[in-house]
């Protein structure tokens, strides 16, 4: 497909159509919840479609044996008021933005969890983007310290441990593949605040997982346990996928959008190369649909349910392989493979009855816990209209490149 001045990729002005009107649906929705949510957070969509609130306070942690992730997704709602505001020129969406960042702010200070990727890449990047503010930059640049300072080094290369504080044993042996997507808070900080530190420690991090995770399939662990001192792969597990050896779809999909912003972000071609890999086992094993189930390996009934989150970060990610990939024919293909995942986000998975929130029905936040089966999601809703973002309005909501490397 032939591109543009300004990068963006041609398309059909139907499917432009109908991903411009889905941004003016998403503004309006959320303009809806906003003065409802109190202090809270939307989290995922409960059975009768009304959002399960969080407040952002709530860090991850152990209880005894169990753990919790606490409110990973408080950042997703501020990015979903700022892209509203990039949507509609609407400055009320700015200024919710801000109120919303103020309370989750005191998060970045949080030395407990990954998922600190998550919330300020979605949240303060995007605003410092768009309105320039140093204060949004700020925040993000202490948040980023303290995913950093979660890299574990060991014989055979460093890894960011995921999740728990860094003194519990369980937590400093394990990593988990959604951290891949969480890499990009530190390609940021290491331009934002000129230590490049931040980016060594995202490439070690790409570096030990390219060994760990992915299987000789080119699926990929949900998890894996190291030997922290050796840095061998003790085992690797699942926590939200079927089973240990299974695919979770999601998991996959992480793993690709952080080979590729890893890619973009050093350009490096074996990024590159490993973010097609994944990318072609994850489309292999879609066998013609455009969102996946919940797990590739799921048995029976449970194989029934899909999971449009994955599908959404999985668009985000092959639109931007396909606007950074140096060959045009491998550049075509990936970008067509994300507008067709996106459309049929729009066209069939979008949630139009008034009593339905959230934006995309049918994600699975974590089918063994029973926890948002067949609901909206934030983190869904969050990928969904970046990926909107990245095709009616690129450079616009996100930076095309923190710091642009030709990929060679
Ligand atoms: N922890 C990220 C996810 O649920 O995919």
């Amino acid at each position: 497909m032939p591109k543009d001045t300004t990068g963006r990729t041609e398309i059909a002005a139907a499917q432009r159509e109908l991903f411009a009107k889905t941004l003016d649906r998403m503004a309006q929705k959320v303009a809806e919840d906003e003065p409802t949510l109190g202090v809270e957070f939307p989290h995922v969509t409960a059975a009768d479609g009304s959002w399960i609130r969080m407040p952002a306070s709530l860090s991850a942690g152990y209880t005894g044996s169990a753990w919790s992730h606490g409110n990973w997704l408080c950042g997703f709602w501020v990015g979903l008021l700022l892209a509203s505001y990039c949507t509609t020129g609407d400055r009320k969406y700015l200024m919710w933005a801000r109120e919303r960042m103020r309370l989750v702010a005191q998060r970045a200070e949080d030395p407990n969890t990954h998922d600190i990727g998550f919330i300020f890449d979605s949240s303060a990047i995007p605003g410092f983007h768009i309105t320039g503010d140093r204060w949004y930059g700020d925040i993000a640049l202490v948040a980023a310290g303290k995913l950093r300072a979660r890299l574990v080094n060991t014989r055979r290369g460093a890894y960011l441990a995921s999740w728990g504080p860094l003194d519990d044993p369980r937590g400093r042996c394990s990593s988990a593949i959604d951290t891949m997507a969480n890499l990009s808070l530190l390609y940021w900080a290491a331009d934002y605040s000129g230590d490049g530190s931040y980016r060594l420690a995202a490439e070690a991090h790409a570096d030990m997982s390219a060994g760990a995770f992915i299987r000789a399939d080119d699926s990929t662990y949900h998890a894996v346990e190291y030997d922290v001192i050796s840095g061998e792969r003790k085992r690797g597990y699942t926590f939200q996928g079927a089973a240990d050896e299974s695919a979770w779809s999601r998991g996959q999909g992480w793993a690709i959008y952080g080979y590729v912003n890893s890619a973009r972000e050093t350009g490096k071609r074996s990024y590159l190369a490993l973010a097609e890999r994944l990318a072609a086992y994850y489309v292999k094993r879609l066998q013609g649909r455009q969102v996946p189930p919940w797990d590739f390996d799921a048995q029976g009934a449970d194989a029934a349910i899909k999971d449009t989150a994955a599908a959404a970060v999985v668009s985000s990610a092959l639109l931007e392989l396909g606007r950074v990939h140096p060959d045009p024919a491998a550049a075509a293909k990936w970008n067509g493979h994300g507008l067709a995942m996106l459309e049929a986000l729009c066209r069939d998975e979008f949630a139009h009855e008034a009593s339905h929130r959230g934006l995309l029905k049918h994600s699975c936040y974590s089918k063994p816990h029973n926890e948002g089966v067949e609901s909206a999601t934030m983190f869904g809703d969050f990928f969904f209209v970046e990926a909107l973002c990245r095709v009616v309005m690129p450079g616009k909501f996100r930076p095309l490149a923190t710091s642009p490397m030709p990929i060679i």
